[in-house]
């Protein structure tokens, strides 16, 4: 079996994004451009080698030790692009990915290696059926076989009128390929070395070009400016959602569901309309994401209800634990099981243990609450000074009363009371009750009094 060196090309210029971030770092679905190219060649490459541009450090870094990178330090075009990958690429097959086309999935690729080494072909080159050509390279035969690729700016507007289209994904035997790159002229339009070039001057010498069709032409759209991004973009989601729902997720509204390549979904989970589920998150199974929930990079378990509108950020969530409506969970959050978190509550940095409740209107910052606590509605943990952040603990089965004010650093005993409206501001031993309030005073009488002095006619200096 020949080695076989997968090399990306990341290194153009993506003029048409209009954006200050190289191309291939450009998001689609929550993965990096060069993300999906990458996924692609991890799955059957010996060696992986990234064509990039100058200070696109952060493509080396997102890629990993494994993946070589080669700098292309000027834009010369594709088939200068390729020849700088030459010293990192090994003998036997070199397959060349294009960085910008995401939809490519792994069976396509695999049956074009296939089809190359079963040919012994010099160049195998994936091509596409498209209705609308603009822009791409042409696909010239004769009598069937593959000659050459004409682009766009250099077609006749005979050859404009072929819909076969190269993709710009290729196979080539090492052997042939760098020769042939070293006689690319840039004589076309634009002035650059075309990769293309190379099926003309290889198909010259006699030598064997095979082509391989996509099935399905979406997989070929690259992504050039932001409208195509898009555009790939609602094909990807909806290829997401249609794995989701084959492994057993119901979604109510496909069209008006956002989620990440990144995300997994248990089975039996239902995911109702407008949710938006991003990052590298892992909901469990029989749970339900209600409408408008937005879950970033965070964990939920097993039957899990998320009401209306919940926004979760970095955040654990265990196992039957009830969230919402209008729940905010800001980073570093952990909800134990069975607890439920209701309306208006916002939680930052924080551990709430099993069965415990904040039922509504509560903030709960920097804290570790125990188990079966009840929170009452308005308490809120005092936990900034103005300068620094302070610690509160609560243990297992305190009450916190409503509208309490915990001021930290401080730590309330297991089983302690809290009474409604007090502000907190030392330790509370376990099973106490502590109340800050003043007392009560009561005025018999005084509204009577008031209201008969209020129907007196105003004496004239008022
Ligand atoms: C290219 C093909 C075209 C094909 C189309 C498919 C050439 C000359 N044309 O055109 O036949 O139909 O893809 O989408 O190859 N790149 C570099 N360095 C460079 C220039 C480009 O690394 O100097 C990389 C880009 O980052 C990109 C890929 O090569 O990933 C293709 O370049 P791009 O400029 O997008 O080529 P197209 O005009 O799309
Ligand atoms: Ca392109």
């Amino acid at each position: 079996m020949e080695t076989l060196t997968v090399v990306i090309l990341a290194a153009g210029e993506g003029k048409r994004m209009r954006s200050r971030q190289p191309k291939v770092l450009h998001r689609l679905c929550g993965r990096p451009l060069i993300g999906y190219p990458l996924r692609i060649a991890r799955t059957l490459a010996d060696r992986i080698v990234i064509v990039t541009p100058p200070n696109a450090d952060e493509v080396a870094t997102l890629a990993g030790p494994d993946v070589r990178t080669v700098v292309q330090r000027e834009r010369l075009g594709t088939g200068h692009a390729a020849l700088q990958a030459r010293e990192a690429c090994g003998d036997g097959t070199i397959l060349v990915l294009p960085g910008d086309m995401p939809l490519l999935t792994a069976d396509t690729i695999e049956r074009l290696v296939r089809h190359h080494t079963a040919a012994g072909a010099a160049a195998t080159l994936l091509t596409a059926v498209v209705d609308t050509p603009y822009g791409y390279g042409r696909v010239l035969r004769q009598r069937g076989r593959v000659t050459r690729i004409v682009e766009e700016r250099d077609a006749t507007d005979d050859q404009k009128k072929i819909n076969e289209i190269g993709t710009s994904v290729y196979c080539f035997d090492a052997r042939k390929l760098w020769p042939a790159l070293a006689e690319v002229r840039p004589d076309n339009e634009q002035g650059e070395h075309y990769l293309t070039d190379v099926v003309g001057i290889l198909a010259r010498s006699g030598a064997r070009i095979e082509a391989v069709t996509v099935p399905d032409a979406a997989e070929a759209l690259g992504v050039n400016d932001r409208r195509q991004l898009a555009a790939v973009a609602a094909i990807q989601r909806r290829r997401i959602l249609d794995h989701l729902m084959e492994s057993g997720v119901t979604i109510l509204d496909p069209a008006s569901t956002y989620i990440e390549d990144t995300v997994t979904i248990g089975a039996d989970t239902v995911v109702y309309p407008q949710v938006v589920i991003e990052g590298a998150t892992e909901i469990g199974g029989e749970c339900v994401i209600g409408s408008g929930c937005h879950v970033s990079a965070s964990r939920i378990g097993d039957r899990a209800r998320l009401k209306p509108y919940c926004v979760l950020t970095d955040a654990v969530v265990e196992e039957e634990a009830e969230l919402g409506p209008f729940c905010h969970l800001r980073p570093q959050v952990h909800i134990g099981a069975r607890a439920r978190i209701g309306n208006f509550v916002e939680l930052k940095k924080s551990r709430i243990g099993r069965g415990s409740k904040a039922p509504h209107l509560a903030y709960i910052g920097d804290a570790t609450v125990g188990e079966n606590v009840n929170i009452g509605a308005g308490a809120i943990t005092c936990n900034y000074d103005g300068q620094a952040k302070h610690e509160t603990k609560i243990g297992d089965q305190a009450f916190i009363g409503t509208n309490a004010s915990l001021v930290a650093p401080l730590t309330i005993g297991e089983g302690a009371y809290i009474g409604s409206g007090s502000v907190i501001t030392k330790d509370v031993p376990p099973g106490a009750l502590a109340l800050e309030r003043s007392p009560q005073v009561v005025k018999d009488g005084w509204a009577q009094r008031r209201r008969a002095q209020q129907k007196r006619p105003a004496a004239p200096e008022d």
